[in-house]
């Protein structure tokens, strides 16, 4: 039984089996196919401690698809909130259910869980990673890679802020070997043992001073909200440390010509990107939202055995 807590819990060789299958079951779901058995009318719990629009829906969606059943709860409607530990709470949910996914603060409370789970936990978002809409972007990505390119030769720039998306998208380059440009504001820096740990491990992830040191080569630039879930009382104060950290026009003309701009959503549009970039033909934001349900379709079946 595997988890899903951080990008590093699948190897490089797992991601190509993985997008492999989710590129079938898109390209199935766009034939019309929407179901299949896997789950077989097992039931795969969702907690969310922070708001979502995508990653409910397309998990709702990809667990309905898959023959199971969403059951959907908040720690505050439960006896998570109550003070529950979570060794009683995993080891009771794990006689129902097929899977737990969590949207949370901290990674400490998956791991948690997980130590006595016998389901697998899967990271719908910490405020240390984001692993499933990375390993989405990374599946968008390779779907706009010509047969010549491959994913380890492309280099994929990050502005803004160093939190969990900037966290993850490091951990997938150290798993999966391409190269990462990352410009963050001072102060803002992703976690340092990722990140260490990640650049002795490949040496093509490398830190910019600014968006524009960052971005030439680059064929992918990805940027997020100045002001993440939970660090709402800073958003003053972000709006004025990241005003350097926009990715407009200007900024995505030193990209490579064929560079795409990705952002996991939701967008505050003038902030940390502007509408003419967002709403350009190289802009893959609703292609990203999209292949969430493909991805974690063939996550849930990777992870979850067929009976
Ligand atoms: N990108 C993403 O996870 O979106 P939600 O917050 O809407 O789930
Ligand atoms: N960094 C953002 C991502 C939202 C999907 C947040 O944590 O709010």
């Amino acid at each position: 039984m595997r988890h899903y807590i951080t990008f590093k819990d699948l190897t490089g060789a797992e991601y190509k089996v993985l997008f492999k299958r989710a590129k079938e079951l898109k390209i199935a779901r766009r034939q019309g196919h929407y179901l299949c058995h896997h789950l077989n009318g097992r039931s795969v719990g969702m907690v969310f401690n922070k708001n979502s629009t995508r990653t409910r829906v397309s998990f709702e969606c990809a667990i309905n698809e898959l023959g199971g059943h969403p059951v959907v709860l908040s720690s505050g409607e439960s006896q998570i909130s109550r003070g529950e530990t979570p060794s009683h709470t995993a080891r009771v949910l794990s006689r129902y259910l097929a899977g737990l996914v969590i949207r949370t603060y901290e990674e400490k409370e998956l791991t948690d869980l997980a130590e006595f789970s016998t389901v697998p936990i899967i990271n719908g978002l910490t405020d240390e990673q984001h692993p499933c809409q990375v390993a989405t972007d990374i599946f968008t990505l390779t779907e706009t890679l010509s047969p010549e390119e491959k994913l380890e030769d492309q280099i994929v720039s990050w502005i803004g802020d160093g939190h969990n998306m900037a966290n993850t998208w490091i951990e997938a380059a150290c798993v999966l070997g391409f190269g990462l440009h990352l410009a963050c504001p001072p102060g803002y820096e992703p976690d340092k043992n990722i990140s260490s740990r990640a650049q002795s491990i490949n040496k093509k992830i490398k830190f910019f001073k600014t968006p524009a040191e960052a971005v030439p080569g680059t064929r992918a630039v990805n940027t997020d909200v100045f002001s993440s879930m939970g660090q709402e009382k800073e958003t003053a104060q972000r709006l004025i440390d990241f005003k350097d950290y926009k990715v407009t026009s200007e900024l995505m003309k030193l990209a490579l010509p064929e560079a795409i701009f990705m952002h996991c959503l939701p967008a505050h549009v003038g902030e940390e990107v502007t509408q003419d970039v967002i709403e350009s033909p190289a802009s893959l934001v609703f292609e990203e939202a999209e292949n969430r349900l493909h991805v974690q379709k063939a996550l849930l079946e990777f992870l979850i055995p067929k009976l």
